[in-house]
């Protein structure tokens, strides 16, 4: 099931912290699925100010999956997936070091490190909450257009449009890695529950196309159909696209239920 929500960046950052919290007071072992990418980053800068504030219970026994890493980027590179969780993740939550997984983006061993990826993921458990944000060819993770439906952990090429979207994090096009290692649309799929950010109007086309549209390797995110328990937060302009309205607003959001 599907529940969208019209939440701007802020609310839906605090949304999503409430469904952070309750999740690892219910659970001391929670397994998070992390996201990289803009949307996210609101969630973790304000999870991290309540473990400032000692709000947040012991995570001593969470661990967190990130959805993906660019192939090929020099290992402790600022703008790799893991240099990138180290800093917005572990370090703001006071985590060690070993509660974070990222898929190898090493060259040189790629099919181990997604069966090893994937036997990891397996032995957590599973994923408790994941986040996805979604590009705005409707990749979800780096699974790109075209792509399998049924895929696993595995490597990609990025797509050019994800390319020159993700170049504002480097210093030009040319340092944008062409590959990275994914977690599958199916690996994505087991995850008990998702929440899907999409923040601005180049979303609004993809997300629109996922959740009205059919099911289609043509837009990756439309797998999300599928899932049982999905929330996706848009703010107004990435609901621009949306037929049919009205949507929830968050503040209606039955979160008590989360
Ligand atoms: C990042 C990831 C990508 C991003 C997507 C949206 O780990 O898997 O799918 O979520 O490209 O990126 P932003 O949030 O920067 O718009």
């Amino acid at each position: 099931m599907v529940e969208i929500a019209v939440a701007d960046h802020g609310q839906a950052a605090a949304l999503a912290c409430r469904l952070f919290v309750d999740l690892f007071s219910r659970k001391t072992n929670a397994v998070i699925g992390l996201a990289t990418g803009s949307s996210p980053m609101e969630i973790y800068r304000m999870l991290g100010e309540l473990a400032a504030s000692n709000l947040l219970p012991d995570l001593s026994g969470i661990s967190a999956f990130a959805l993906d890493e660019y192939v090929g980027l020099p290992a402790g590179h600022a703008e790799s997936y893991r240099a990138v969780l180290t800093r917005e993740w572990t370090a703001r939550l006071g985590l060690r070091e070993d509660q974070l997984h990222v898929p190898s983006g090493d060259d040189s061993q790629l099919e181990s490190a997604a069966k090893a990826f994937e036997t990891a993921l397996a032995g957590s458990g599973g994923v408790d909450l994941q986040l996805l944000g979604i590009g705005s060819n409707g990749h979800i993770a780096f699974n790109e257009p075209g792509g399998p439906l049924s895929s696993r952990t595995h490597v990609t090429s990025l797509s050019e449009q994800t390319r020159l979207d993700n170049a504002r994090f480097f210093g030009s096009l040319d340092e944008v890695p062409a590959r990275s290692m994914t977690q599958g649309l199916q690996t994505i799929l087991e995850a008990e529950r998702i929440l899907l950010l999409a923040f601005g109007e180049q979303k609004a086309q993809a997300i629109a196309g996922a959740f009205e549209g059919p099911i289609t390797r043509d837009l990756p995110a439309s797998v999300l159909q599928t899932h049982p328990n999905v929330t996706v937060l848009v703010d107004e302009a990435a609901a621009s696209a949306f037929s049919r309205l009205p949507l929830n607003s968050a503040k209606s959001w039955p979160l008590q239920d989360a």
